[in-house]
């Protein structure tokens, strides 16, 4: 196995066999989280702390009991509260957490690249957990362990990505994943909600929700971004749910053993209809939720080994 990283910050700098490596190891950790005791001591003896500079509860948890599970110290840093308010620059804020000597930094940001620049100030693993509209790869990952575990590969599938492309870390993420596993991706949104310059990503566009479901194998949709947008982007939810939403009559038009995917927090009626989210014969959201904590669980595994071998150097 090989994963010769630093830190976690996107998917961007991985290569196939980096993202092989994390799924790999996260099956074994699904099988510990399914086992009556769910310890593992693969971070013990470690400190991680999240600090989320956003509001998150999935992405948080999921954080805070991998590293548990695993044996670190982990702390939440309540960063709406704190000295970001008081006007305390990032760069201090790494200066701070230096003198506290964390091992393993789990960061959400509200600004693009904010958590690879916090990552060149310290001297600990950083793992991006979201920022601004960049990228989110532990979201990505545990995409693509679900998606595997469900189709039994993670290549030549015909995947769409639907809704709010434009303000999405999510789908950025995974339009990198799943390209470089090699299978076709399709956006379909409305054109206010595509970002400009997409084509160069490889991807096909649609603004016909029917046209681009046609025979694909995963729908994945996205939640409306309703804080990052400033007014104008859609007509009305109404009408976006008529043209965009998931429901039976559109899902019917994907392969029949298509399944549907959404990160969550989902606005049912909005983008997906509730009955659709909760049959369990297409959904597999809850299982995203499992996968992310095991995903988790083997990224910060990797990171703790690389960088106990470049303290140990
Ligand atoms: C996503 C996020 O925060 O980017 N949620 C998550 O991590 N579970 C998607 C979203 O907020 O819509």
């Amino acid at each position: 196995m090989t994963f010769a990283h630093a830190h976690l910050l996107g998917i961007e700098p991985l290569a196939p066999g980096d993202i092989t490596a994390i799924l790999d190891l996260a099956e074994d950790y699904v099988t510990l989280n399914r086992s009556a005791v769910k310890h593992g001591d693969a971070l013990k003896g470690l400190t991680q702390i999240n600090m989320f500079f956003e509001a998150s509860t999935r992405t948080q948890a999921s954080f805070e009991l991998a590293g548990k599970r695993l044996g670190a110290d982990v702390m939440n840093m309540a960063m709406q509260a704190s000295s970001l308010k008081k006007g305390e620059t990032l760069i201090d804020t790494a200066l701070t957490l230096n003198a506290m000597h964390p091992d393993l930094l789990v960061v959400r940001h509200p600004q693009s690249g904010a958590v690879d620049l916090l990552a060149q100030k310290v001297r600990c693993a950083v793992l991006n957990a979201g920022d601004g509209r960049h990228e989110h790869p532990t979201q990505a990952l545990l995409d693509a362990l679900t998606i595997r575990r469900a189709k039994g590969r993670l290549h030549r599938l015909s995947i769409a990505i639907c809704g709010d492309i434009a303000h999405s870390r999510v789908a950025r993420s995974n339009i990198l994943l799943l390209g470089k596993m090699e299978n076709r991706v399709r956006l379909i949104g409305p054109p206010t909600l595509m970002p400009a310059g997409i084509a160069e990503f490889g991807v096909e566009v649609f603004d016909d929700m029917r046209a681009g479901l046609e025979g694909v194998d995963v729908v994945m949709m996205l939640r409306l971004q309703k804080e990052r947008m400033d007014g104008g982007f859609i007509p009305s939810e109404r009408e976006y749910y008529h043209r965009y939403g998931l429901d039976a009559e559109k899902l019917a038009i994907a392969k029949p053993d298509a399944i549907v995917m959404h990160p969550g927090p989902m606005n049912r009626g909005v983008e997906i209809d509730g009955e659709i989210a909760d049959d369990i014969n297409r959904s597999v959201i809850q299982d995203q939720v499992e996968m992310g904590v095991a995903v988790r669980m083997a990224a910060m595994d990797l990171l703790a080994r690389n960088l106990r071998a470049r303290r140990a150097a």
